[in-house]
């Protein structure tokens, strides 16, 4: 039987990486059946909301998104979708596999990165608390819950030993914000007591940026509560390539929805020069949400071998080709 999956294009670049991705998926041969729901900046603007009603009942419906980027609109004071999106249903993890793509050029291109990074979505200095207190002074609160921080610890954790994978390192600032940051802690220290075949250690996030930037390769999982995991998530996607490479998925107790974290490029949309291979590594982690790890595999292999070969990449890589070349030659990998 076919997966009902909620297929969001998007604008700008969106549909063109979008229609990349579904080509590679049907020829891993996981058979899909796409609910296409249309979400541009014209759509929010029009329905004057940063999620219509018809794209949460698709999600709601089907459990299992994958979505292209979608321009911010300029006028009115649109929140972002994302955001929308995963408040509305309570995407709590956010998730990024980080790793070298053989044959990509970076600056870290003689180490092996291989790390997953760890999110929480919903609270921090994301729960949009902010007032002025008097004239030219104004207070942003940072919301850290016992309930937050387990349910993300809970989720590394069980991650990493599904995954076989060997350490979790939190990220924190505790020694200044020792309430909140103390409390994210102290949960993340709970967890890993459930967890012995898991290493668990802690860095202060300003030491642990300078260790990500010096030995990218010793890290493992990261652990991290929203601002640092925002900030920290597109440094590691700096070594190795940049936005462009990295795949992403929010996870919620009952819905998932995978992205590419880059934004719609204006600038090349409608070139058919865009680099799908975000979008198309986040539909490698739909894959193994569903549980066709098999089909995974093969696909990321596919990938892996395209930039291995280095003829058929995309401009922003360093490569001469389009979007429909790289794909080709990506299906062409196929084994
Ligand atoms: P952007 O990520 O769209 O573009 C930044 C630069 O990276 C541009 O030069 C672009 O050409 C390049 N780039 C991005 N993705 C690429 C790809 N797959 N292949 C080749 N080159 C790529 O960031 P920008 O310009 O700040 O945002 C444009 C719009 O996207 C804005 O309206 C923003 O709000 C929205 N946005 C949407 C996101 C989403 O829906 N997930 C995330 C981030 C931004």
């Amino acid at each position: 039987m076919a997966y009902k999956i909620t297929l969001i294009p998007g604008d700008g670049i969106g549909p063109e990486i979008a229609d990349a991705t579904v080509r590679a998926l049907e020829a891993t041969g996981v058979a899909i059946d796409w609910e296409h729901v249309e979400l541009t900046a014209a759509v929010i603007e029009k329905s004057g909301s940063s999620l219509p009603p018809h794209v949460l009942e698709s999600l709601e419906r089907t459990g299992v998104g994958l979505k292209g980027p979608v321009t911010t609109p300029i006028a009115g004071g649109f929140k972002s979708v994302n955001v929308a999106i995963r408040k509305q249903l309570d995407l709590f993890a956010n998730v990024r596999p980080v790793f070298t793509l053989p044959g990509l050029k970076t600056r870290f291109e003689d180490v092996n990165i291989d790390m997953v990074l760890f999110r929480e979505n919903t609270e921090d200095l994301y729960s949009g608390l902010e007032h002025e207190v008097v004239k030219d002074v104004v207070e942003s609160l940072k919301i850290i819950t016992r309930f937050a921080s387990i349910r993300i610890a809970n989720y590394a954790f069980a991650y990493a030993r599904k995954n076989h994978r060997r350490k979790i390192t939190a990220i924190h600032k505790a020694n200044i914000m020792k309430l909140s940051d103390g409390l994210f802690i102290r949960c993340c220290r709970e967890v890993a007591t459930e967890y012995p075949d898991i290493a668990y250690n802690e860095l202060i996030v300003d030491n642990a940026s300078m260790q990500l930037v010096m030995r990218p390769e010793t890290f493992d999982c990261l652990l991290m509560p929203n601002l640092y995991g925002d900030i920290i998530s597109d440094l590691a996607a700096g070594l190795v390539g940049g936005l462009g490479v990295v795949p992403g998925a929010n996870m919620g107790e009952r819905h998932a929805v995978f992205e590419a974290a880059h934004g719609s490029a204006p600038d090349i949309a409608g070139h058919g020069v865009a680099n799908p291979t975000a979008l198309m590594s986040s539909a490698i982690l739909m894959l193994r949400h569903l549980g066709e790890s098999a089909a995974a595999d093969r696909l990321q292999r596919a990938i892996a071998a395209t930039y291995a070969e280095n003829k058929h990449l995309t401009r922003d890589v360093g490569g001469h080709s389009g979007t429909r070349n790289f794909t080709d030659a990506v299906i062409g990998h196929l084994t």
